[in-house]
């Protein structure tokens, strides 16, 4: 029995060798290796989607002692029931781990990233880590979604607390929280809304941060206007196109305060775009903000401090203001810090998504007085190689660049870079042990949407690399090892591949370091081109890289979230080919066929089609290699024991990251567990533009 098992399986391992083979000619491919089983995962409590939260008046409400007695009764704050909109967000306390809450204490954070500015929409960098997260709020949230259904559900109601759809499917009237807030007490309202569409997406100059926010993101001619002051409405060429409620949570639809940010916009003052982007500097306190939370002190590499915001329009179900905690800090170190201080506690919260640090981090967190938990998610953390696909612009390449552009467009030539990479090897520098898999590129094994038999993966076969560079006319005629250009291409020299790679991390180091190798042996040199997060994106974004190590962003973790950025659907939705500022999209066949099924993805209401049409995509990504996959393996959140309301098995990264999915504002500590940590205590943010938060 066992052996006839066996048999059939090696026949049907073969029979699927050489349908691919036939299809890719020079290479033998097959379907990826079996994973080694995941290390013990946290167990998701599956939820209804309408079961966490609604918008509904209470009958009274409550905030802090403190801030009633210092600041509501002194006068120095409006009657909290003014400051909150007409029927605010309320979570449900049948979806909190630990019910209702009590304020007070601090959740310590620390990144590896630095503060641009508070200009989000202007795309700049608050340092990641979740603090842009804590500032921006969104029309609509996905992040908690990793505990409801995959099959039936949409997004959560944010800033937009309603949609109704017209009959014909064109058109989306979304109401906004009426009454809600700004921290600094100003109204948020349609003019918002509009604002952040017409003059940071629509406006070529300016693109938000995460850089996935462009038009063509939201449908090619789709269109917004304001209907009145909290009622927006969206146009779409296509039919119920509900893929884009989830464009419309973070990153891509987070409004700025206009009221701060129109007078500074080249549109309506004399600012360049430069200008208007850094208008609001790091040391710039007090922006108005959405979130729970707003920044009131920052020193330079040393901490950002975030105090709650007065006018927060969320609550719980017995009326008490969110969030429950006061204050958060963000400690400006590394990210390799983050995982140490989270285990040793000294600080709260980390990702651990660098494999380097998996043996020490679990040894730590097994001992029985470990001040935090960790807990394992899904094989979500993936990386790829992706290859500059413009060749008629985009980033101005030099004669070396163009040629590398031509050799990225070649299938046999990405066919012969896969092939050279020894992907357990690249998996072993980082972590021995389970964690690790082979990944062949496109959509993660841990999304509900991967197939398996629909991925397509060339094993390690370095000879047959090597033989395909030199049909391709890349052979070492000086050699030094490295194959040149052919003669009249670039001068004939080496061919050199300059490699963008964040310095942030050490698994992007290790992997581009690792690649360096692997392409030594085939005969390419590559050279790292290592930069800080924030130049790194600027390098990307404008397209200037031959070739960039990159961590997945979230099409590929969760298929719905970021949708159009699985395939060039417009000018600058993909992450390794866009368009040139005023030209057309230089696409090769096989993409404009992926990016036909992202669109009739995106179109389509029907489950069973749409898990088609995305095996369909994975085959034509894996096969043409759109990037080269590197490694994937699981991350675990780590999270200090006194804290409540950490839903279970909150994976670090599905829709969004953890720090979103736990949802901070509804976290508390209890009374007897709260530690001594704020810096601030009893201070409310001041007004825009002080130097720090008031007494
Ligand atoms: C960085 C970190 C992630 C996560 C995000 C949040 O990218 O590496 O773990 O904290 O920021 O934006």
């Amino acid at each position: 029995m066992l052996h006839h098992r066996k048999i059939s399986r090696i026949v049907a391992l073969s029979l699927s060798v050489s349908i691919f083979a036939l299809q890719a000619q020079a290479f033998e491919t097959s379907t990826p290796p079996e994973p080694p089983p995941l290390p013990a995962q946290g167990k998701i409590t599956y939820v209804a989607r309408d079961s966490i939260l609604e918008f509904k008046a209470l009958p009274s409400y409550s905030e802090p002692d403190w801030m009633a007695d210092k600041f509501e009764k002194a006068g120095k704050l409006p009657p909290l029931k003014d400051r909150l909109p007409e029927e605010p967000l309320v979570y449900k306390t049948g979806n909190m781990p630990d019910g209702v809450g009590v304020y007070g204490d601090t959740m310590r954070h620390v990144i590896g990233g630095r503060p641009e500015g508070w200009n989000y929409i202007a795309g700049q960098s608050q340092g990641w880590g979740g603090i842009d997260i804590a500032l921006s709020e969104c029309l609509t949230r996905t992040a908690p979604l990793f505990q409801v259904d995959a099959k039936d559900t949409e997004p959560l109601p944010n800033l937009a607390k309603s949609w109704d759809w017209s009959t014909d499917g064109h058109k989306l009237t979304m109401h906004l929280v009426k009454g809600a807030k700004w921290s600094d007490g100003v109204p948020f309202t349609a003019d918002d809304v509009i604002f952040y569409w017409e003059d940071a997406v629509i406006d070529p100059n300016v693109s938000p941060l995460g850089g996935g926010a462009s038009p063509e993101a939201f449908g090619e001619g789709t269109t917004l206007r304001k209907v009145d002051d909290y009622t927006v409405e969206w146009t779409f060429k296509a039919a119920f196109p509900k893929q884009y409620l989830y464009t419309m949570a973070y990153p891509n639809f987070c409004p700025g305060p206009a009221h701060m940010l129109k007078p500074k916009h080249p549109k309506y003052s004399k600012n360049t775009y430069e200008q208007f982007r850094n208008a609001f500097p790091p040391e710039y306190m007090n922006m108005p903000v959405m979130g729970a939370w707003v920044p009131v002190a920052y020193r330079p590499d040393d901490i950002i401090v975030l105090r709650r915001n007065p006018y927060y329009w969320k609550v719980d179900e017995k009326g008490q203001q969110l969030p429950y905690l006061d204050e958060i800090q963000y400690k400006l170190s590394t990210w390799a810090d983050r995982d140490v201080q989270a285990v040793a506690g000294s600080g709260d919260f980390s990702n651990l998504e660098q494999p380097e640090n998996f043996v020490a981090s679990l040894k730590r967190a097994a001992e029985p007085n470990a001040p935090a938990r960790l807990a394992f998610g899904p094989r979500l953390i993936g990386y790829n190689l992706l290859m500059n696909f413009s060749a008629n612009g985009w980033g101005t390449p030099d004669e070396r660049e163009q040629a590398v552009r031509e050799l990225n467009r070649n299938l046999e030539f990405r066919q012969a870079v896969t092939s050279a990479i020894d992907r357990k090897a690249v998996g072993d520098s980082l972590v021995k042990g389970p964690f690790t898999a082979i990944y062949p590129g496109g959509l993660s094994s841990g999304t509900s949407f991967y197939d398996r038999q629909s991925t397509v993966y060339y094993p390690y076969d370095l000879e047959a690399a090597k033989a395909t560079l030199k049909k391709l006319g890349l052979v070492d005629t000086d050699n030094d090892g490295f194959v040149n250009f052919p003669k009249g291409t670039a001068g004939g020299k080496d061919v050199e591949i300059v490699l963008l790679v964040n310095n942030g991390y050490a698994t992007d180091k290790s992997l581009a370091e690792g690649l360096v190798g692997q392409m030594a042996k085939l005969g390419l040199r590559v050279v790292i081109n290592a930069l800080d997060s924030n130049q790194r994106d600027a390098a990307h974004y404008s397209g200037r890289f031959d070739w960039a190590v990159r961590r997945n962003s979230t099409e590929l973790s969760s298929v719905v979230q970021n949708t159009e950025q699985l395939a060039p659907v417009g000018p600058r939705t993909s992450w390794n080919h866009r368009a040139p500022e005023g030209k057309e999209l230089d696409i090769l066949p096989f993409e404009q066929q992926m990016a036909d099924l992202v669109k009739r993805f995106i179109a389509s209401q029907d489950n069973a089609e749409r898990a088609d049409l995305m095996k369909q995509y994975q085959k034509l990504y894996t096969q043409n290699l759109y990037t080269v996959g590197l490694t994937e393996y699981p991350g675990a959140l780590i999270i200090n024991k006194r804290f409540s309301n950490i839903p279970p098995g909150t994976p670090i990264y599905m829709f969004n990251w953890a720090e979103d999915a736990i949802m901070r504002e509804r976290v508390w500590v209890a009374a007897g567990k709260q530690g001594k940590y704020e810096l601030f205590p009893q201070q409310l943010p001041g007004k825009p533009g002080d130097p720090g938060p008031t007494k």
